[in-house]
C-alpha cells in the first residue's frame, strides 16, 4: 500500500513521556544490580524495542554488550498472526553469556518464545525477558517476565517505538488506539 494512503488513528494518552523516564530509570536500577559483577548482553527485538532500548541502556551505568534481532507475529497492522518471522540475530557467541531479551511489548508471547527457542540452542548461562509493556490478558502461552515497564490491558498502543502499520513509533509517549 503506498503509505500516502495508510489510515489514520485516533488515540489517546495512555503513559506520558515523564512517566515513562521515571519506571524506565527504576528498571535499569534493578537490571543493574541484579548483574552485578555479571557482563550481560542485552538483545534488542526489533523493531518495537528501539526506543526504549535507547533509554534503558544508558539507565544501566555498568559495563554490559548490545545485539539485536529482528522479529515480528504481526503483518503490519493490529491483527495478529500466530506465525512468527525472525531474521538476523545476535553476531557473537552466546554461550555461557547472560541475556537480557528487550521487548517494546509482549502481547500473545509468541514472539519471545520463538526467539528464546532459538537463543537456547546457544547455550547461554541465562535468560531473561525483559519488555516496556505487557498485555497479560493476550497471552496464548506461558512465559515469565522478569523486567515489566507498565502492566497494559489488552488496547493496542502506539508510540514510544511501537506501530500500526510501521506509523508512529517516533510519538514520545505512549497512546492507545481508540478507532
Ligand atoms: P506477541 O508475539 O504477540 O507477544 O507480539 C509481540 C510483537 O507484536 C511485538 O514485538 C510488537 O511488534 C507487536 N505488538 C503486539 N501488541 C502490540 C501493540 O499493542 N502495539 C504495537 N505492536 C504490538
Ligand atoms: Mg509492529
Amino acid at each position: 500500500m503506498n503509505s500516502t494512503l495508510k489510515k489514520i488513528h485516533k488515540f489517546s494518552l495512555l503513559y506520558p513521556q515523564d512517566e515513562i523516564a521515571g519506571r524506565i530509570k527504576e528498571m535499569g536500577e534493578q537490571i543493574s544490580l541484579d548483574y552485578a559483577g555479571k557482563d550481560p548482553i542485552l538483545i534488542g527485538v526489533l523493531k518495537g524495542c528501539i526506543v526504549f532500548l535507547a533509554d534503558l541502556i544508558r539507565a544501566i551505568p555498568k559495563s554490559m554488550e548490545l545485539e539485536f534481532i529482528s522479529a515480528s507475529s504481526y503483518n503490519g497492522g493490529i491483527t495478529a498472526s500466530d506465525k512468527v518471522i525472525m531474521n538476523g540475530g545476535p553476531g557473537v557467541s552466546l554461550e555461557g553469556r547472560h541475556l537480557l531479551l528487550v521487548e517494546g511489548v509482549v502481547d500473545s508471547g509468541n514472539t519471545v518464545t520463538t526467539i528464546i527457542k532459538r537463543l537456547r540452542n546457544q547455550k547461554p548461562a541465562s535468560i531473561e525477558i525483559v519488555t516496556l509493556l505487557d498485555k497479560p490478558t493476550c497471552r496464548k502461552v506461558e512465559l515469565n517476565l522478569k523486567y515489566v515497564g507498565f502492566t497494559a490491558g489488552d488496547d493496542f498502543v502506539i508510540g514510544y517505538g511501537l506501530d500500526v502499520d510501521q506509523k508512529y513509533r517516533n510519538l514520545p509517549f505512549i497512546g492507545k488506539v481508540i478507532e
